[in-house]
C-alpha cells in the first residue's frame, strides 16, 4: 500500500520505494505537514512539531486561551491567506463582500487506486499509482479545496494538484491558487534553480538559502528561457552521488512562481504554482478551478539520483504517444542551412546530400507558407506558398520520400503577423487592450488562444496542411512573449483568467492535433528552449533545447537541462562553423558528440560539406543509431560540474543492465585532457572493455581510480569510449 491512514494517530502516510511523506490531522482539524524524506515505516512523525506560544502569532478563535497553536509557524499542506499564516501562501480568495480570508480545515479523505485526469491540463500517467484526496472545508462554508497526492512508488515521486470549489451562493474570486506547498523544518539547505536568456537557457544556479524569499518566476505567458519551472532543494553538501534532494517540477507551460521562503523559526516553505500576477479567476457558485500538477521527487542519492528518477518519470509517465518510446529520426533542419531562402530544389538538394549519410528526416523550417520571406510577415496564413516552393507540398513530400527521407514542417500556431491575410480579416483575434497601442515583438502579435474560433481556425488550417502530404514531423514554435493580455470575448471581471485560458487553449489545440495525427512526431520549440517544461513534454516528447547551436555553449545549456529533463527530450543539432550565434569554430567531431547527448540532428547545409566532413557525419549518425538505446534510455551521469570545471566536461550514460556504457569528454579551455576521469553508475563487480580493446577494467576501479584518457591535444577536442562488459 502506497497510502496509509492511521485512524488512531490520525496520520496520512504516502510511501514510495525509498521515501515517506506524512501529514496529519492536528488540533482544530488542521491539516499539518509532518514529514518528507527517507523512508520510515510505522511511526507518526507528529512529534517533530513544536507547539509554543510565539510572539505576534494569531490563534484560531476556538483555541480559546490556548496560545500554542498557530498557523503562523506550524508546517502545513496548503496554507491560505487571511487567518494568521503570515508566510507565503497557496490560496488567496476574495469573496463577494471584498473580504480576503478563508480558513481551511480537514473535512474528509479518500484513498484509491489509479489517478484521475486533470481536465484540460497535461498530467502524469498514473497507471499503477495510488491517490490520496484530502478535502479541506472553509469554516464559513465558502469553498472547499481538494488536495490530490498521487504516489508513483517506483519513481520515488508524488504528484500534487488542487481543486478549489465555490461552495457558497455568491461568486468568489481566486487571486492566488498555487498547486503545492512543502514545509521543510530546516534552513541550512541549498536552493538550485535554472536561469538563462534566449540562446543561453537553463544555467545552473546554486546558493545557500537565506532569510526571506528567494523565488523564480515567469510572467511572460510561457515558462520562459529566463527561469525554468523546475527547482531543487538539497543538503548544503549534496553532490552528484550523496545528499538529500527534493525536486519540484511544474507540469505547466505558462506563468509560474516557485518560491523558497525561510521564516523566523528556521523553517523553509517551498511553494509552486501559477503566478498570481495578472491572475484572478471568477468562480460562480458550484464552479471549480484546477491548479496544475506538480511533480515532487525525493532522492537520498544526491543530485544524480534525483536526475535519474526524474528522467525515467518524464520519459515513461509524462511523454505520451507512439513517439515517446519509438526511436526518433535523425533529422536535417533547413533553418541554419537556408533560413527563409529556399525552394523545392534547394530542399531536395539537401535531402539528396543527407540520404546517403543516414539522415531520416528533412525538416522544412520557417518560410514555406503565406507571404513569408522574412520574419515581418505571413504568420497565421498556414497555406503552402507553392509559388515560392515551386511545387505542391505533396510533390515535395513524395520526392523527399523517394530519396528515403520523411518530411517535417514548421508551424508557429499561436502568432500572427500584421502583414497577413489572417490579421487583415480578424484583427480582433489577437490579444490587445482596447484603446491602447499594442506591443510588437519579432514584428508579431499573439493570437488569443482562449478563443474557440481561433483554435478552430488553427486546427482546420494546420490539419489541412498535414493531410495534404505525407508529413511525419511538426516543429511547434513560439517566438514572443505575451503582452497586452486582454481578450475580446471575456467580460471585465474575467480578464484575469486570460493568461491561464491562453495556456488551456494551447493545450486544447495540441491535444486535438496530436490525437488527430498520432503518427506525427511533434517537437516543441519557443525560440529554442523558451518553453522547456514537463507540461509541453506531455504533447511533444522532444523540445528544441536552444537556438544556440554552439557546441561549447550547448555543454552548459544541456548540463543545466539534464538536472530535470531526460536526454530523449533535448533537441540537439550539429551546426555549421563558424557558429551562426557565437562565431566560434569547434571540430565537427565535438559538435557531433555534444548533439548526440539529445535527440540528434544537423542544422547546416549538407550540400556544402567537404568529403571528409561528410564521412564524419556518416560515422556520427551510424554511431548514434548503434547506441540509440544506451543514449536515450540509459541512466545519465554527470561526471563534471559545468559551472566549476572550465577545463573539460564529461558525462556518461549507462544501460539499465549496466552491461554497457558510453563515456564522453570534451575539452573546454584546456588543450590537453586530464589523465583520468572517475566514472559512475557501473557495476563494481563487472569488468569492462574500452572501445573493444583487449584489456578489461573492473567497474570498481573505473569508478574509484578512474578511466585513463588517451593523450590528444587541441582546442575543444573530444573523445568517446564505449564500455562493454566482458
Ligand atoms: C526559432 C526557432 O528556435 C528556430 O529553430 C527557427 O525555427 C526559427 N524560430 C524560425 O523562425
Amino acid at each position: 500500500m502506497a497510502v496509509l491512514f492511521d485512524s488512531v494517530q490520525k496520520t496520512l502516510t504516502i510511501q514510495t520505494r525509498q521515501s515517506t511523506y506524512q501529514m496529519g490531522i492536528g488540533p482544530h482539524n488542521s491539516l499539518l505537514h509532518y514529514y518528507y524524506g527517507p523512508k520510515i515505516e510505522g511511526d507518526s512523525m507528529a512529534y517533530r512539531l513544536r507547539y509554543a506560544d510565539r510572539g505576534f502569532a494569531g490563534n484560531p478563535y476556538e483555541a480559546g486561551k490556548d496560545r500554542t497553536f498557530s498557523f503562523d509557524y506550524l508546517p502545513q499542506e496548503y496554507p491560505v491567506f487571511g487567518v494568521g499564516d503570515f508566510r507565503t501562501t497557496c490560496l488567496t480568495v476574495a469573496d463577494a463582500q471584498g473580504g480576503r480570508a478563508c480558513d481551511l480545515r480537514y473535512g474528509s479523505h479518500k484513498i484509491y487506486e489509479g489517478k484521475p485526469a486533470l481536465r484540460g491540463l497535461p498530467s502524469v500517467n498514473g497507471d499503477g499509482a495510488q491517490t490520496l484526496e484530502v478535502c479541506l472545508q472553509d469554516t464559513a462554508g465558502s469553498l472547499s479545496v481538494t488536495l490530490f497526492y498521487s504516489a508513483l512508488e517506483e519513481y520515488d515521486a508524488i504528484t500534487r494538484w488542487a481543486v478549489i470549489r465555490n461552495t457558497s451562493k455568491e461568486p468568489l474570486f481566486l487571486e492566488e491558487a498555487l498547486s503545492c506547498c512543502l514545509d521543510v523544518p530546516c534552513d541550512q539547505m541549498d536552493w538550485v534553480t535554472f536561469y538563462g536568456r534566449h540562446a543561453m537557457e537553463r544555467q545552473l544556479d546554486r546558493a545557500p538559502l537565506r532569510h526571506g524569499n528567494q523565488g523564480i518566476e515567469s510572467v511572460r505567458g510561457a515558462s520562459s528561457h529566463q527561469q525554468n519551472p523546475f527547482v531543487i532543494l538539497c543538503d548544503s553538501d549534496a553532490g552528484e552521488r550523496t545528499g538529500c534532494c527534493f525536486g519540484m517540477s511544474f507540469v505547466y507551460s505558462g506563468n509560474f512562481i516557485a518560491n523558497a521562503q525561510v521564516g523566523q523559526f528556521g523553517h523553509t516553505r517551498l511553494t509552486m504554482g501559477i503566478h498570481p500576477k495578472g491572475f484572478s479567476w471568477k468562480l460562480e457558485p458550484g464552479e471549480s478551478f484546477t491548479a496544475p500538477e506538480v511533480i515532487l521527487c525525493h532522492s537520498e542519492e544526491g543530485l544524480g539520483g534525483l536526475t535519474r528518477r526524474l528522467h525515467r518519470l518524464l520519459r515513461e509517465r509524462v511523454c505520451r504517444g507512439e513517439w515517446s518510446a519509438k526511436q526518433r529520426p535523425v533529422l536535417i533542419n533547413s533553418w541554419e542551412a537556408a533560413y527563409f531562402d529556399f525552394d523545392c530544389e534547394k530542399l531536395l538538394d539537401i535531402a539528396r546530400a543527407a540520404a546517403p549519410l543516414g539522415v531520416d528526416l528533412l525538416v522544412m523550417d520557417d518560410g514555406w507558407f503565406g507571404n513569408r520571406n522574412s520574419d515581418c510577415s505571413g504568420l497565421g496564413d498556414w497555406t503552402v506558398n507553392e509559388g515560392k516552393l515551386g511545387c505542391t507540398l505533396q510533390e515535395l513530400s513524395r520526392r523527399v520520400k523517394a530519396l528515403g527521407l520523411g518530411l517535417g514542417i514548421w508551424f508557429e500556431p499561436e502568432m500572427v503577423s500584421e502583414d497577413s491575410e489572417l490579421y487583415r480579416s480578424h484583427p480582433d483575434w489577437c490579444l490587445r487592450n482596447p484603446g491602447r497601442a499594442t506591443t510588437r515583438s519579432r514584428y508579431q502579435l499573439v493570437l488569443d488562444m482562449s478563443r474557440s474560433d481561433v483554435r478552430e481556425y488553427l486546427f482546420s488550417t494546420i490539419s489541412g496542411v498535414l493531410q495534404s502530404a505525407d508529413i511525419t514531423y511538426v516543429k511547434w514554435d513560439m517566438n514572443r512573449h505575451l503582452t497586452n493580455v486582454w481578450s475580446a470575448v471575456l467580460p471585465a471581471d474575467r480578464q484575469g483568467e486570460v493568461y491561464h485560458r491562453y495556456m488551456l487553449g494551447v493545450y486544447h489545440l495540441l491535444e486535438r492535433l496530436t490525437a488527430a495525427f498520432p503518427h506525427v512526431l511533434f517537437e516543441g520549440c519557443a525560440g529554442g528552449g523558451g518553453r522547456f517544461d514537463a507540461g509541453m513534454l506531455y504533447y511533444t516528447p522532444q523540445i528544441w533545447c536552444s537556438d544556440n547551436t554552439d557546441a561549447i555553449d550547448r555543454i552548459s545549456i544541456q548540463y543545466g537541462t539534464s538536472f530535470g529533463y531526460p536526454l530523449s527530450a533535448v533537441g540537439a543539432h550539429a551546426s555549421a562553423c563558424p557558429n551562426h550565434q557565437t562565431g566560434r569554430t569547434v571540430p565537427l567531431e565535438t559538435r557531433g558528440v555534444v548533439a548526440m547527448a539529445g535527440t540528434f540532428g544537423y542544422e547546416l547545409d549538407l550540400t556544402r560539406l567537404p568529403e571528409e566532413e561528410r564521412n564524419c557525419v556518416k560515422r556520427q549518425i551510424a554511431f548514434y543509431k548503434q547506441h540509440y538505446q544506451l543514449i536515450n534510455r540509459g541512466d545519465y551521469y554527470r561526471l563534471t560540474n559545468a559551472v566549476k570545471n572550465r577545463k573539460y566536461a564529461a558525462w556518461m550514460t549507462v544501460s539499465p543492465s549496466k552491461n554497457e556504457a558510453l563515456f564522453t569528454i570534451v575539452l573546454l579551455e584546456s588543450v590537453t585532457p586530464p589523465e583520468f576521469v572517475r566514472l559512475d553508475g557501473l557495476d563494481p563487480e563487472k569488468r569492462y572493455q574500452i572501445n573493444g580493446g583487449k584489456e578489461a577494467f573492473g567497474g570498481a576501479a573505473l569508478m574509484k581510480a578512474g578511466l585513463a584518457i588517451p593523450l590528444f591535444t587541441g582546442p575543444n577536442q573530444c573523445w568517446q569510449a564505449v564500455l562493454t562488459q566482458v
